[in-house]
């Protein structure tokens, strides 16, 4: 993707809020293509599916916490493990002024962990996150009160667009974090073209921290994604709510089923909703009908899982060096600390 193009093009909207916090609106949201046009396309595909950061309505956002806390959804307690050490691990490489850099305002428990740490290490912080939706608000506020001198810089635009622009706001060093898995939704392709992008615009002062689900015993996979109360259920057929809520669809949910396995092969979680009977739905906000069969499949989600030597020839080969590997106890996830060679 050439940036310099788009660079020209983008404009941002400054929101300031206090002396603390401001945001950054990016005008290229406009082109996005909207919820509508995507499914027009997903839904009349063979096989149907439907784009996993479609989850996270405020319903959704708040079922995907609920997994979180379940016993079985091992990668949150995992990757909160290691956060819980990372000052120790980054101090040796961060003895400068660093800015906390997020892909996704994600949970703030982890943000604060990240934050305290570098607390701890330096004197003023600064925290950049980056989303497209306006949740960032919410949880951005929430940080404000509990941090009183924190600089906080909301960028309200693409990953690639907000690393685009704080790449050129200054020469201070960027930790970039892309904590909880996120990455696991790329397939091969995707997940070296997202390196790529972010190495391609990193300083070489620039450090990234990204986690990633590992290899497991499949059972321990399995639960974690068919957990015993249902939540991760309730989690992905959520979105044909969002459908019916936003698009006046006739989903019935009644008629559909979680279904959700260890793809051994492909190394994958796949997740689905399984239509129970033959059915025709209308989606009227995306002017289309579609037709399922019994037992067919709307594909809703992959979360890859990957070998720690996957990982050393992802990084290498899209020209990072790994500073560090950083396992929990059970060895079920990593983060990586890395730089541009
Ligand atoms: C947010 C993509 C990391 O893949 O584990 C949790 C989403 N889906 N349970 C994951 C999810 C079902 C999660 N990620």
């Amino acid at each position: 993707m050439n940036s310099k193009t788009l660079e020209g093009q983008i404009t941002y909207e400054q929101i300031v809020i206090n002396k603390n916090l401001k945001y950054f609106k990016s005008s290229s949201l406009q082109n996005q293509k909207t919820f509508a046009a995507e499914l027009q396309t997903s839904l009349n595909s063979t096989p149907k599916y439907i784009s996993p950061k479609f989850f996270y309505d405020e319903n959704g956002s708040n079922l995907f916490d609920e997994i979180c806390s379940l016993p079985e959804y091992y990668p949150y307690d995992s990757e909160i493990e290691i956060l819980k050490n990372i000052e120790s691990g980054i101090k040796p490489y961060v003895d400068s002024d660093i800015r906390l850099v997020e892909l996704g305002s994600g949970s703030s428990i982890k943000t604060r962990l990240l934050l305290n740490a570098l607390y701890n290490i330096q004197k003023n912080v600064e925290y950049f996150p980056i989303d497209i939706s306006d949740i960032l608000s919410h949880s951005v506020q929430e940080l404000c009160n509990i941090y009183n001198d924190l600089k906080i810089t909301g960028l309200i635009d693409t990953y690639e667009n907000g690393l685009n622009f704080i790449e050129h706001y200054d020469d201070k060093p960027n930790l970039i974090s892309f904590l909880g898995s996120s990455f696991g939704n790329f397939n091969h392709d995707e997940g070296m073209k997202f390196l790529k992008t972010i190495h391609d615009m990193m300083k070489h002062s620039d450090f990234l921290l990204i986690g990633f689900d590992l290899k497991k015993d499949a059972v321990i996979l399995h639960n974690a994604y068919n957990d015993s109360k249902g939540i991760t259920a309730k989690f992905n057929l959520n979105v044909l709510n969002r459908i019916n809520r936003e698009l006046e669809a006739d989903f019935d949910l009644t008629k559909f089923a979680h279904y959700a396995f260890y793809n051994e092969l492909s190394s994958r979680i796949e997740m689905h909703l399984k239509s129970l009977q033959s059915q025709k739905i209308k989606i009227p906000g995306a002017n289309i009908t579609i037709s399922l069969a019994k037992d067919e499949l709307i594909h809703t989600e992959n979360s890859y899982k990957f070998s720690i030597s996957e990982l050393e020839s992802k990084f290498t080969k899209s020209g990072f060096e790994i500073n560090e590997i950083w396992c929990d106890s059970n060895r079920y996830f990593a983060l990586i600390l890395a730089q541009k060679i």
